[in-house]
């Protein structure tokens, strides 16, 4: 059977046997003469529990106090004291003191008062492992994660971590308020949460931006004509949920029929798992922000190689609306789209690094000439890598210019080596060079693209991205010609 272990700390001699003799049979019991020594043995092992003289030579119990919580603050100290002065009573318990025995004891007393600070300890450990858990999993769904869901959580985690029997959450969008998430509220009672009491208490808090704690009578009689006087709510939490000091949205949860009413600790509990809440809205955010400014940035570069290179005119902007379609067709996940639609504003970046004779050269290109074209995937890469959230698109762009047989460059990868999104540039990037005209020639008829890319199955192109590609210009070929005929000509 597990036995707790706890540790007597006594520096007269027959006070740590009485001890051993009343708690040995139910515990392992530890004993030290001295703070120092208990400080060492603690450091060695944490015991469950410390029965603490508050008198001792050396290190004075309240010091010892101090030190054992700082090795754990959740160990349990009991003082045992000669004092009859509730004044030092209160400045042990507020060091930190679990509570004190006065000398001399009743046994009976004694155990009783251990066995409590046992079951408390325990509930409070596994309140901070479902508060850990929490931490754990919502800090797992973010950056990007869904604000709904994290709100799911935690209804969830608060309900049962506040023993609370009801509670909702609300979003505040300038005046209007709704209810997103609810738990243990029937549909008749949600009808009248925004009802006038309670609008008002959410005013308030929105107002304030400050947690609410309603107890007893004044919850009664502020709230229950909320419930019909079917349920009576012993006390209610209202917790902001504050971005930048503006308040967003309102936790609120109710005690009804389980425990006592909420506390102060309750509030501050509640009041850190919606900050923390808060926090990863607030990051989901700012990144979705970021990601914006990156692709307005994106957009401008991509914009300056089409000018630079003037025959290719609004080319990387066609070429990302294909590889979406294609991307769409594909049914990819909404990451590996918005990677392909970045790579693909990009993809030819590179030629920023080219020689603007060779790249706007009307006639056939030397060897030399062509060796430096081939470079741009590389410059490319280069030009993007110290932009750190571009990772993901860096390869993409990198391997454009890669064939499906294996012939192409600048690694001559091959088949599914190649990124998926640089199979479905490689099409896109060639469907957009053949229909648009050049000075030296003329756009090629639709039926004769159409004609090449399907004989570039498994050479040139993926077949499964040709194979998507047919299957759009099958079912809505509207959407592909409206890119082409929306083209912007030089
Ligand atoms: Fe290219």
């Amino acid at each position: 059977m597990f036995k707790n272990k706890i540790l007597v700390v006594d520096d007269e001699l027959g006070i740590r046997e009485t001890f051993n003799q009343i708690l040995q049979d139910k515990y392992i019991v530890d004993l030290a003469c001295s703070g120092e020594e208990a400080v060492k043995k603690a450091k060695k092992e944490v015991p469950d529990l410390v029965l603490l003289d508050n008198i001792l030579p050396g290190m004075n119990g309240p010091d010892v106090l101090k030190e054992i919580h700082r090795i754990n603050r959740y160990t349990p100290v009991i003082m045992v004291t000669n004092i009859d002065s509730a004044q030092v009573a209160v400045e042990l318990m507020k060091l930190g003191a679990y509570d004190y025995i006065n000398k001399p004891f009743n046994t009976n007393q004694v155990l009783d008062l251990i066995g409590k600070a046992l079951t408390e300890r325990e509930q409070g450990r596994e309140k901070s492992l479902q508060v850990t858990t929490f931490f754990d999993l919502i800090s797992k769904m973010a950056p990007g994660a869904n604000p709904r869901s994290l709100l799911n959580r935690l209804m969830d985690v608060s309900i049962q971590l506040l023993t609370a029997d009801s509670g909702s959450i609300m979003l505040v969008d300038n005046k209007r308020i709704s209810i997103e998430v609810t738990k243990g509220l029937d549909n008749e009672t949600i009808k009248t949460v925004l009802k006038k009491t309670e609008r008002e208490i959410i005013d308030r808090v929105v107002k304030e931006k400050n947690p609410l704690l309603l107890v007893n009578e004044f919850s009664r009689k502020m709230r229950f004509s909320r419930f019909g006087g079917q349920e009576e709510i012993k006390s209610s939490l209202y917790v902001p949920l504050k971005i930048e000091d503006k308040v967003i949205g309102v936790l609120n949860l109710n005690r009804t029929t389980l425990g006592g009413n909420f506390t102060e600790d309750d509030l501050q509990l509640a009041t850190a798992l919606t900050n923390q809440v808060a926090i990863i809205i607030e990051n989901s955010r700012l990144q979705k922000d970021r990601e914006e400014v990156v692709l307005e940035a994106i957009m401008s570069l991509a914009e300056a190689v089409d000018a630079n290179d003037h025959y290719t005119h609004a080319h990387s902007e066609k070429v990302m609306k294909y590889a979406l379609l294609i991307a769409e067709e594909m049914d990819l996940s909404e990451k590996e789209k918005s990677n392909i639609k970045q790579a693909a504003l990009l993809h030819d970046i590179g030629k920023i690094g080219i020689n603007n004779s060779i790249l706007n050269k009307a006639g056939k290109l030397t060897p030399k000439e062509w060796k430096e074209i081939k470079m741009h995937p590389l410059i490319g890469r280069d030009i993007l890598k110290p932009l750190r959230m571009l990772e993901d698109i860096l390869l993409t762009v990198y391997h454009h210019h890669e064939r499906y047989d294996g012939r192409g460059y600048l690694d001559k990868l091959k088949g599914k080596q190649i990124p998926i999104g640089a199979r479905i540039l490689a099409l896109a990037d060639t469907f957009d060079a053949m229909s648009s005209a050049r000075p030296y020639r003329n756009a090629c008829p639709l039926p004769e693209i159409i004609a090449e890319i399907k004989k570039g199955a498994k050479t040139q192109f993926d077949p499964e991205v040709v194979k998507a590609f047919l299957s759009i210009l099958n079912t809505k070929s509207g959407l592909w010609l409206q890119i082409m005929a929306n083209s912007k000509k030089p």
